[in-house]
């Protein structure tokens, strides 16, 4: 709660009101809305995201133009509704889909609210066929890959081009670039190693 108060100058206030048609009541006092980040919403994740040394980040105007994002909204220490996360994810080249993002932020962790947002954004990209790409080094989020029966390895080559294909153009990045030399140091003999998990869609007996 600190953190995010430290940060953003207090919670970000709920989108909309609790019941609306797209949301989903899933925990209790949690919400997910799948809707694009508003922009007190991508300003506040583009600060939280400088804290992990686990999501290089994105520039705002980056974090505004995901289109496939699902959003957290929760019941703060003081009993209002706020902004608690999001999952954000980006469509790639032949059919493939990455959950590039994951972040809940501190005063909400550890009530499974990243399960919720993982599962959903990994349940909507089987629905649409697609199949799905994680790279994490969170043991959270490797615990959910393998949950799901991802296949998870250690060796990017096992990674699809078309993620390949990406991670060259994500870094061709200014921001990226500053991002990934100030991350290397936090991460510096940290123990946590990147896997890369991989979902493939099968017409049949999927899921
Ligand atoms: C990683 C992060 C998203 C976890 O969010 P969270 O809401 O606190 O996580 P949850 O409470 O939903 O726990 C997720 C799952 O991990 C499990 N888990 C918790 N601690 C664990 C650990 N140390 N090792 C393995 N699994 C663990 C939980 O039991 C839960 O699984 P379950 O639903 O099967 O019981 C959050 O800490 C965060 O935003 N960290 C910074 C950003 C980051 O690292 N994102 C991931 C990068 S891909």
């Amino acid at each position: 709660m600190q953190k995010v108060q430290e940060i953003t100058g207090g919670l970000v206030p709920a989108r909309s009101a609790p019941g609306d048609a797209d949301t989903q009541d899933l925990l209790t006092g949690v919400r997910l809305e799948k809707c694009k980040l508003t922009p007190p919403e991508a300003d506040c994740l583009h600060e939280e995201l400088k804290s992990t040394p686990n999501i290089l980040g994105y520039t705002i105007p980056e974090l505004l133009g995901f289109s496939e994002v699902l959003v957290a909204t929760a019941k703060g220490e003081n009993g209002s509704e706020a902004f608690a996360g999001a999952c954000l994810c980006k469509d790639l080249r032949w059919n493939w889909t990455e959950i590039s993002v994951v972040y809940v932020l501190p005063a909400f962790r550890g009530r499974g609210i990243s399960t919720q947002l993982f599962t959903t954004a990994f349940a909507g990209a089987r629905e649409r066929k697609r199949h799905i790409f994680t790279l994490s080094r969170s043991p959270q989020v490797i615990h959910l890959m393998e949950r799901l029966g991802m296949e998870t390895s250690r060796s990017m080559w096992k990674a699809p081009l078309a993620v390949h294909l990406e991670m060259n153009w994500h870094m061709m990045s200014a921001y990226r670039w500053r991002e990934a030399g100030r991350k290397m140091k936090m991460r510096k003999d940290d123990g946590y190693e990147f896997l890369g998990g991989v979902k493939r869609y099968e017409k049949t007996g999927n899921m």
